[in-house]
């Protein structure tokens, strides 16, 4: 029997399992990151080796130097995460992997890494969605939270508000229509000349800044739960040049400030009028961006005063990791969803809140 119809079996017999072990990759783009994840939410390991410094000195992620660092360190960083598991690799129920949304290269080292571990472990290969992963940080964070919520997801390469109904079941409610808003802040914080990633970066310097310059969000997207980040991304820029060309000084801490309270506040309205338009008493946020203190603070204030329950995830895995993949890939698992093929391979882009579709 051909692989992909022993794994139809497989599959079905873990919809029943009671304890389901995942070993999760990710390496959408700048972290190799490998997991051991039971049930969904306990995280056995989490391993996460970060290229940040490699990648410090271009400026920003170089694409061909990140799928050359994954692959010198993925199988390593698979040993480490076995091993501080304390899990063999005859107790891994099945791989979940990132197949997209990222950069190919980058994706496809993970992808192929997990294609051969399935092969020769004989378990099922699980597709998921880098977006879904980040969703899904959510659960190993907070043991009780459980969907339906709203979920306001914000990376370097989204920035979304979808509803959560299910797991692994989606609506897309708003999405940026140029820039995501981390691919902003790590803009801003370039022309202002702070190393990469910026969003950390601008962070921190917001909090000594003032709110004295008016960069505004666009105005023509106030009636939906879409963002435009290009308009205020622009102003900053222009702002920084024409000050530099004529010499006149300015704290670069205000710059940082003015920027941040305007997206946060986007963003905050946005989220919550999202949770009273589907009737969700839960807002949940996911990505990188989801680390922002301002972002959090000013979440947090208007769900207390509005009566929803806030969630955000713990730190570590606000950004990139494979724990949340191996969270998603259960889910997904427990739903009869995601089950892939060995042709399996890596996708640019991936449909917000679209599921894997495994072929009949
Ligand atoms: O989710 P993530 O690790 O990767 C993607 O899926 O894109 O998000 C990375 C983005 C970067 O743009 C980074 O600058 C931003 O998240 N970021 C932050 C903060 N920490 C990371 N932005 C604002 N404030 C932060 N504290
Ligand atoms: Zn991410």
């Amino acid at each position: 029997m051909k692989y992909f119809e022993r794994m139809k079996e497989k599959f079905k017999k873990l919809q029943a399992k009671k304890d389901v072990i995942v070993l999760s990759i990710e390496s959408s783009c700048d972290e190799t990151s490998v997991a051991v994840v039971k049930n969904g939410r306990e995280v056995l390991s989490n391993i996460i080796a970060s290229q940040i410094e490699i990648h410090r000195r271009f400026g920003g992620v170089v694409p061909e130097v990140a799928s050359r660092n994954h692959i010198t360190a993925i199988a390593n960083i698979f040993d480490e995460a076995l091993q501080k598991a304390g899990v063999t690799k005859n107790q891994i129920d099945a791989v979940a992997v990132t197949y997209g949304a990222g950069l190919v290269g980058a994706l496809l080292v993970g992808v192929n890494f997990a294609k051969s571990l399935a092969y020769t472990l004989d378990v099922p290969l699980i597709a998921v969605s880098h977006v879904h992963g980040h969703i899904s940080a959510n659960y190993i964070s907070h043991a009780k939270l459980e969907p339906p919520f709203v979920c306001l997801m914000v990376s370097g390469g989204h920035t979304a508000i979808l509803e959560v109904k299910d797991y692994e079941e989606y609506r897309l409610l708003g999405t940026t229509v140029d820039d995501a808003v981390g691919e902003a802040f790590d803009k801003v914080a370039r022309v202002l000349g702070l190393p990469y990633p910026g969003g950390p970066e601008i962070d921190k310097l917001a909090k000594t800044g003032k709110d004295i310059y008016k960069f505004t969000v666009s105005n023509s997207l106030k009636d939906t739960f879409n963002f435009s980040f290009s308009g205020i991304k622009t102003a900053v820029v222009n702002f920084v040049h024409n000050h530099e060309q004529k010499g006149e000084a300015f704290e670069k801490c205000d710059v940082a400030r003015s920027f941040e309270e305007h997206v946060t506040d986007e963003l905050t309205s946005k989220a919550v009028r999202a949770c009273h338009y589907v009737g969700q008493t839960k807002l949940v946020v996911a990505g990188g961006v989801g680390a922002n203190y301002m972002l959090k603070e000013k979440l947090k204030e208007m769900c207390e005063k509005e009566g929803i329950e806030f969630y955000a995830p713990v730190l570590s895995f606000c950004t990139d990791n494979a724990a949340m993949i191996g969270s998603a890939g259960y889910y997904m698992i427990k739903k009869g969803l995601g089950l892939a093929d060995l042709d399996l391979t890596a996708k640019p882009n991936v449909e917000l809140g679209a599921v894997y579709e495994t072929k009949s």
